[in-house]
């Protein structure tokens, strides 16, 4: 058996082909590279859930809807300020309705960026900002978060990674959104099933290390040292390598493009670009050394980390950043899961003591 289930096909989609051989990313029929210069989020989200629930014609409308009306969860916000942000969204999460249907698969779309913003505001005892419904998700998630009106360059930057993060097949917490959904248990349970997946480094959880990489490099010209010692030590560089792409993941690119847009705007110091760009190459460069029979190439978490860090989210929030980006994903596959009828029921080989037989 192969521990991680590569190479296993565990379900049919419609949904998303992660080609890893090739570096590309399809989402219903559409190439990544194309999505993020046609699509913002909300369009990428009434795309992954047509034909599994009835969309609301004008979903950015009914999406800021959504948004006021889960607003109210935050009301004891302050009493969740001291756990990390991801286990403050679970919490508030589970506070949500278990349906199945499109009330709550809106709320579920809509909470991930209020609760986020409401429980960063929390930890800087400073109160929620109430959501404007007649904005678009991307831009009321960055004016909940500051309290002002973000620019036109931030939005388009925001809803760039929110598009390019919202599928990618059967990653581990779409799988899990998978199994619970399987169960028929309802789609908040999916969400919350999912997000747990998520949090961990070897999948959401690694942008936030990525910044930590960068501050212990310090300066480009410490990157090969630096990288060399931690892999040396045994420890992976957070934003390489991944289970199904051999090549560069398109995802990256994406992101890349979204960063140079915000450098060229003035958003990012050209300091700390000029750090990136050399860490990342020092990091290949090191990893072909080192590995050269495993093809370990850039995530999307590399430059996740560095967009994020302009947009003004702090680290310990990206993992709940990527969640307001997939949870469209992983609402559709959990629809998609259960259309299907199956429980998820696999097998295990048991490889403990029998009881003795007596002779
Ligand atoms: N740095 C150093 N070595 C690595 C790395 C890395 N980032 N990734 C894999 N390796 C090594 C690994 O140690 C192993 O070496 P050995 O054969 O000597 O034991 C070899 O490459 C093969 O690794 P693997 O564990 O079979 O690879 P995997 O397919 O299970 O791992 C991964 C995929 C993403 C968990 C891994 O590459 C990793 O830990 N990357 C760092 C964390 C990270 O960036 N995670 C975000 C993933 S992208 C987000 C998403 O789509 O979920």
């Amino acid at each position: 058996m192969k521990s991680g289930l590569e190479d296993i096909v565990a379900a049919e989609t419609v949904l998303s082909d992660v080609d890893g051989q090739n570096g590309r990313l399809i989402v219903r029929g559409i190439s990544l590279d194309d999505l993020v210069t046609t699509s913002r989020f909300e369009d990428v989200a009434a795309l992954l859930l047509d034909g599994f629930l009835p969309i609301p014609s004008d979903l950015r409308a009914a999406l800021g809807a959504a948004r006021v009306s889960v607003f109210k969860h935050l009301s004891d916000a302050g009493a969740l300020a001291e756990l990390p942000v991801v286990d403050g969204m679970r919490a508030l999460l589970a506070r949500l309705g278990d349906g199945d249907g499109i009330v709550t698969a809106l709320e579920l779309l809509a909470a991930p960026s209020v609760f986020t913003a409401g429980l960063l505001r929390a930890k800087s005892r400073q109160s929620a900002i109430k959501p404007d419904a007649s904005l678009s998700h991307a831009a009321d998630t960055l004016r909940m978060l500051r309290d002002a009106m973000p620019t036109e360059e931030q939005v388009a930057a925001l809803d760039r990674y929110l598009v390019t993060v919202a599928d990618h097949g059967l990653n581990a917490s779409t799988f899990a959104a998978r199994v619970v959904a399987s169960t028929q248990a309802g789609l908040t349970s999916s969400v919350l099933a999912a997000l747990s997946a998520l949090k961990g480094p070897l999948h959401g959880g690694a942008p936030g290390p990525v910044l930590d990489m960068l501050d212990g490099v310090g300066a480009p010209g410490n990157a090969s040292a630096w990288l060399s010692a931690a892999l040396d030590s045994g420890e992976r560089l957070m934003g390489f390598g991944h289970r199904v792409y051999r090549v560069r993941d398109p995802r990256a690119d994406a992101l890349k493009g979204a960063v140079r847009m915000l450098a060229a705007s003035g958003a990012i110091d050209p300091a700390r670009l000029a750090l990136a760009e050399a860490v990342e190459a020092a990091a290949l460069q090191q990893l072909r050394l080192r590995k050269p029979d495993r093809a370990l190439d850039t995530n999307v978490e590399f430059y996740t980390a560095l967009l994020l860090e302009a947009l003004g989210f702090p680290r310990e929030a990206f993992t709940a950043v990527f969640a307001m980006g997939r949870v469209a994903g992983w609402l559709a596959h959990a629809k998609e899961q259960a259309l299907e009828g199956r429980l998820i029921r696999p097998m295990s080989v048991y490889v403990g003591p029998r009881p003795q037989v007596a002779a």
